[in-house]
């Protein structure tokens, strides 16, 4: 079975400093990577930044610095944010670099000798700040100005010679491929958009501008230079280097598993990059998948608007997990999701301090006392035991599946229903009334402890640290984590060391 994973966030726009929807793609590209690691998988994880364009141009033109040396800086506070994050990326590219200068002039070639690309004239509606062509119909006049429809962001007449991507040849091959390959773009509710979108007529796509200078040159032509998306979407393949197709990364990773992506940036995703992709005769990522946006009341956040959260501040005031597990756990995968401090201070008071720290503490503790800090030895599994060790067994391919599906809700419910369930068992089976029956005690400390680690487990993709510190009970470290153990109920060995552990989640006062 193929056992490698590449998943891929956005590379990122360093106009402004890292928001709250930056962090949100890449603790999810991150939750998936943790996940596939533990399950045995080799992930590649790539992150970064999209350095190229008009708008970056411009952000550092403001500035009045020069532009590289204002994406050294704004690039470093994306790759700070990657580590405050907990982010276990395997990559990070900025598309100033070399190797990927050299991948995009590649495929440039590559296109242009294969005469999808030609030259001509573009006069049409321009968007600086989505770096995108709008058609008249996409466009409308508040104030005065002309905006996009769906960005709200202004637009700007462009009239210059261009090179043109011959984007519409490729109408029935993408709508083919949508249709023979149902999942490639998901969630299924955003598909509809872009094959509406496509069958509404494809137009020829200006790949290269001649009014600024800040970009990658078109090879022969250094009057042009290469549209950013066109540039930016390559990231994927340069780092996996191409255009050495030979290369071992590229041939082992190559096709992407998934591109995770905000729903803004679909449409680059997937109609540009898959007839960018079948043009030059490579085979296309698995998976695109387009996630909601936070907003903030109701609005997405974004630097023009002014009203950014930053995941900084939320980390100093009540620690990164808690926001991990907010983001992942409250935030229904795929739709847009709300963020508040209130909906924040809930969760880590009866998600985290009471269902998750809580059980571990109590556990722990009674263990200590009662079973000599040694996991017990003699057990006698009962029906009511196996009852609730058996979900972790029958559900492991299950879980697998879903995951595989970016079901994150059906996982994240799996386990807070697994909590309660255990909370209530550890209750109702009084083991302190049991110390007459020993063999009993032992049994609901075991039956306790197993799950306690079967959770933790899977709680390692959501708050690393705090499942981490839980498996420090077990003196379990990450490198033994292992999925598939979680369908073993006498994974802990009979005497072994129980460690008591500081409080995991401190309760927060309302
Ligand atoms: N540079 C392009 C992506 C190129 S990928 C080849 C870009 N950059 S971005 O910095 O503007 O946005 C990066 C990602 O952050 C996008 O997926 C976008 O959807 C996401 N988010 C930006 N604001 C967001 C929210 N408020 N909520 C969730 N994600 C949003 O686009």
């Amino acid at each position: 079975m193929d056992k490698n994973f590449y998943i891929t966030t956005p590379i990122y726009y360093p106009s402004a400093k890292p928001h709250m929807g930056h962090a949100y793609s890449s603790i999810i590209a991150d939750f998936f990577a943790r996940f596939k690691r533990i399950d045995g998988f080799n992930v590649i994880f790539l992150t970064g930044t999209d350095e190229h364009g008009l708008k970056i141009q411009r952000a550092a033109e403001e500035k009045k610095i020069d532009t590289l040396e204002f994406c050294d800086k704004i690039s470093k506070t994306f790759r700070d944010l990657s580590e405050t994050l907990n982010i276990t990326n395997t990559d990070f590219i900025r598309t100033t670099e070399n190797r990927h200068k050299l991948s995009v002039q590649n495929l440039w070639k590559e296109l242009k000798k294969n005469d999808h690309i030609y030259l001509s004239k573009y006069s049409g509606w321009y968007s600086v700040s989505d770096e995108a062509f709008y058609n008249e119909d996409e466009i409308e006049e508040v104030d005065g100005k002309k905006q996009s429809i769906s960005s709200k962001s202004q637009v700007e007449w462009m009239d210059e010679e261009s090179y043109f991507f011959r984007l519409s040849k490729w109408e029935k091959p993408l709508l083919d491929y949508y249709k023979k390959n149902p999942d490639f773009i998901c969630p299924s509710s955003r598909k509809n958009e872009v094959i509406s979108f496509v069958k509404s007529g494809l137009k020829d796509l200006s790949v290269s501008r001649k009014s600024f200078s800040w970009g990658i040159q078109v090879p022969d032509n250094k009057d042009h230079i290469i549209y950013v998306w066109l540039d930016a979407l390559t990231n994927y393949i340069s780092a996996l280097n191409y255009p050495n197709t030979d290369d071992p990364l590229f041939k082992k990773f190559w096709p992407a598993s998934i591109h995770l992506i905000g729903k803004d940036i679909l449409r680059f995703h997937a109609i540009y990059w898959p007839a960018f992709l079948l043009a030059a005769k490579i085979p296309l990522p698995k998976k695109i998948y387009g996630h909601g946006w936070i907003l903030l009341g109701e609005q997405k956040m974004s630097k023009s608007k002014g009203n950014i959260l930053d995941p900084i501040e939320i980390i100093n005031e009540y620690g990164l997990d808690p926001l991990r597990y907010y983001l992942i756990k409250e935030v229904s995968f795929g739709n847009d999701g709300n963020i508040s401090k209130d909906k924040l201070e809930d969760c880590i008071n009866s998600d985290l301090a009471n269902n998750f720290g809580n059980l571990c503490q109590r556990v722990t503790a009674f263990a200590v006392k009662n079973c000599n800090s040694k996991i017990p030895v003699e057990i006698d599994f009962q029906k009511d035991d196996l009852e609730i060790l058996d979900k972790f067994k029958s559900n492991l391919d299950k879980i697998r599946i879903k995951i595989d599906n970016q079901d994150i809700n059906f996982y994240t419910d799996f386990i807070i229903n697994r909590l309660f369930e255990t909370n209530k068992y550890f209750n109702d089976q009084e083991p302190w009334k049991k110390k007459d029956n020993l063999i009993r005690l032992n049994t609901i400390v075991y039956t306790t402890l197993e799950i306690i680690r079967k959770i933790s487990y899977m709680l390692y993709p959501i708050i690393p640290q705090s499942s981490l510190k839980a498996l420090k009970i077990f003196d379990i470290k990450e490198n033994k984590i292992e999925f598939s153990t979680i369908g073993n109920h006498n994974y802990l060995k009979g005497n072994s060391n129980i460690n008591n552990i500081d409080i995991l989640f401190k309760k927060i006062e309302k």
